[in-house]
């Protein structure tokens, strides 16, 4: 049997699709962002990355480094096993406690990546709720569809931000059956927000929890960078919201936040949470720093938001299709792949000020819905990478 050959023509169907991904080899360099040195087969050089989800520079903040050290020094490196098999490393309760303080809810439970979350988070609350039907936005990250399809339950697809469909849907259902909304704060390719309140309003009126990932948002909206929930005065009245360490504080793990009971009966009952090893102190460390800082320090996010702007603005002079959106996310519509990649390539690789790439939007590639060719560039005072 040709085992290999399975994994060639595999690897040939993406590049006829011309979806074949090559990476580059970037060094970043702590105190000079967004410089880095690109270590490509001509040698290194040096470039400007304008595509990070390090949004606001914290996985080079000073204090950020500083506590990673700090513990990694104290503590070591890893956690040493699973929370049920070595305990909690103390600094992972200090980051739960800090993060159910940031959304104003009892508690926090935290995973080792945004997408960790979503998949396990939802699957784990969507089982424990008899006969769950769930709801989900069109565009939902591929975590969360992934959250959704594990879960087993039944699920209805709403048009994307669309209330009217997914009053339709909620309509439909028997009232008396429990009910999962699910969306994102703020869509990470188009770069729309979710009319959160009047989701809040449907989820009342017909008795359906809600469930909402910032991870996009979170560090980068609201007055301590609790996120669009936050900046909408909304944190209250969402059920579940989960957001990531990774993008605007700088570090890795995702987390939910919620009532005491849904958080202890996820800790139970998520494979995803119980069969993996914790994030390790230093980790955890840094995000806490991470965290703090940006509840009490809005530089960053006024500065993020007016260099955004300035970009929009520049590409929109310039005559490229820069797709309308409100937030920091800056997409540029191409609509074809291979000519995605042919901008993005000049842009990265050519004139070495530029990395951007093009992607199916998730949400749309697997509730099939037509693909989504876009550059989205924006960015910690410059960049960001879709995804
Ligand atoms: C909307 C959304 N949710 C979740 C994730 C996953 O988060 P993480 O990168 O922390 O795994 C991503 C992308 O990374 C995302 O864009």
């Amino acid at each position: 049997m040709d085992y290999k050959g399975y994994f060639t023509s595999a690897l040939d169907r993406l590049r006829d699709e011309r979806r074949y991904r090559v990476f580059a080899d970037l060094e970043r360099v702590a105190g000079r962002f967004p410089h880095a040195i690109w270590h490509s087969l001509q040698g290194p050089s040096d470039v400007v990355i304008w595509c990070s989800n390090d949004y606001l520079g914290m996985a080079q903040h000073p204090k950020v480094i500083g506590a990673m050290v700090e513990a990694a020094a104290r503590l070591g490196t890893g956690a040493g096993g699973t929370r049920n098999i070595a305990g909690t490393n103390h600094p992972l309760v200090e980051l739960e406690r800090e993060l159910a303080d940031l959304h104003n809810k009892p508690a926090g439970l935290v995973f080792t990546s945004g997408y960790v979350s979503n998949e396990t988070g939802i699957s784990t609350i969507a089982k424990l709720l008899p006969n769950c039907l769930l709801l989900s936005d069109a565009l939902n990250h591929n975590s969360m569809i992934e959250g959704v399809r594990q879960s087993g339950c039944e699920k209805k697809i709403w048009r994307h931000n669309d209330l009217g469909h997914l009053e339709e849907l909620l309509t439909t259902a028997d009232p008396a059956r429990p009910k999962l909304i699910v969306f994102e704060s703020l869509y990470s390719m188009d770069g729309d927000i979710a009319p959160v309140h009047a989701i809040c309003d449907l989820a009342e009126r017909y008795s359906a929890m809600t469930y909402c990932d910032e991870v996009h948002a979170v560090g980068m909206y609201g007055p301590h960078g609790g996120g669009i929930c936050e900046r909408d005065n909304a944190m209250h009245r969402v059920d579940v919201i989960e957001g990531t360490l990774a993008k605007a504080f700088g570090c890795l793990g995702g987390y939910i936040t919620a009532s005491a009971e849904l958080v202890d009966a996820v800790r139970s009952y998520a494979p995803g949470f119980i069969f993996t090893t914790a994030l390790p102190p230093a980790i955890c460390a840094a995000a806490t720093a991470a965290i703090r800082h940006l509840k009490t320090s809005g530089w960053e996010r006024e500065r993020h938001q007016e260099r955004a702007a300035r970009v929009k603005a520049v590409l929109n002079n310039a005559g490229l299709p820069v797709m309308p959106s409100v937030t920091h996310i800056v997409p540029v519509l191409v609509g074809d792949p291979e000519k995605c990649k042919a901008a993005s390539r000049p842009a990265a690789f050519r004139a070495r000020h530029l990395h951007s790439t093009d992607q199916l939007s998730d949400g749309a590639a697997s509730h099939g819905t037509t693909a989504n060719h876009a550059i989205s560039l924006s960015r910690r005072c410059a960049g960001r990478r879709p995804g």
